[in-house]
């Protein structure tokens, strides 16, 4: 489930053959009964919601008792080394100041936020390290982010981005950090 046209799309072609329904919906009202899911998997997306709480709050209407929800969210602090490299490119001066993408949910706040609504039963903290060869490899994550202000014609563009990239910064190998953060809740009665 997504509310997104082009993620739902992708993931009914990554899922073509298998008996999987891809259904559009916002998380804040799912489109599921009351006490009817036996597992609820939150990845990655929780953070997009400016009221949390009540997004948690509709998935444990949906989890049948037993049933077990499992969210993942990022720190506040991944990737800034790629907010320095856009403001240090000029390409959006304000990149490295503008609020973190995880700020309503994060790896400090997850267990938290399931523990109001569950019993949280695990919590996972991972250090990730990625590692992007070159400024194209930069670029073609970029222009996925919702987060950077760029100039339209750059936007969704990883070709044009990269070569406004080398155009202002040297070619070399970029090396970011994240903590990935799991939690697992469950909804007893
Ligand atoms: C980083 S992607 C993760 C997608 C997928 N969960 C995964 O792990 O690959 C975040 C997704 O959250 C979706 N999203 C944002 N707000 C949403 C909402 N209110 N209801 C449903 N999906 C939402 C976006 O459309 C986007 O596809």
């Amino acid at each position: 489930m997504d509310s997104s046209a082009p993620l739902l799309a992708q993931a009914r072609s990554r899922t073509r053959g298998h008996r999987v329904q891809v259904v559009a919906g916002d998380f804040h009202a799912l489109p599921l009964r009351t006490r009817s899911a036996a597992l609820a998997v939150a990845a990655f997306c929780l953070y997009h919601s400016a009221t949390p709480a009540a997004a948690l709050s509709e998935l444990r209407r949906c989890l049948r008792p037993g049933g077990v929800l499992i969210a993942a969210t990022k720190s506040t602090t991944s990737y800034r080394e790629l907010d320095q490299l856009i403001a240090a490119s000029g390409l959006d001066p304000e990149a490295a100041s503008r609020p973190s993408l995880y700020r309503t949910v994060h790896s400090g706040n997850l267990d938290q936020l399931v523990h109001a609504a569950l019993t949280v039963r695990y919590i996972r903290h991972d250090e990730h390290v990625f590692r992007f060869d070159d400024l194209d490899q930069v670029a073609a994550y970029l222009a996925t982010s919702p987060k950077y202000h760029l100039p339209s014609e750059l936007l969704g563009h990883p070709e044009a981005l990269t070569r406004a990239l080398k155009n202002r910064l040297p070619n070399r190998p970029i090396t970011t950090t994240s903590t990935v953060t799991y939690v697992i809740g469950v909804r007893d009665e």
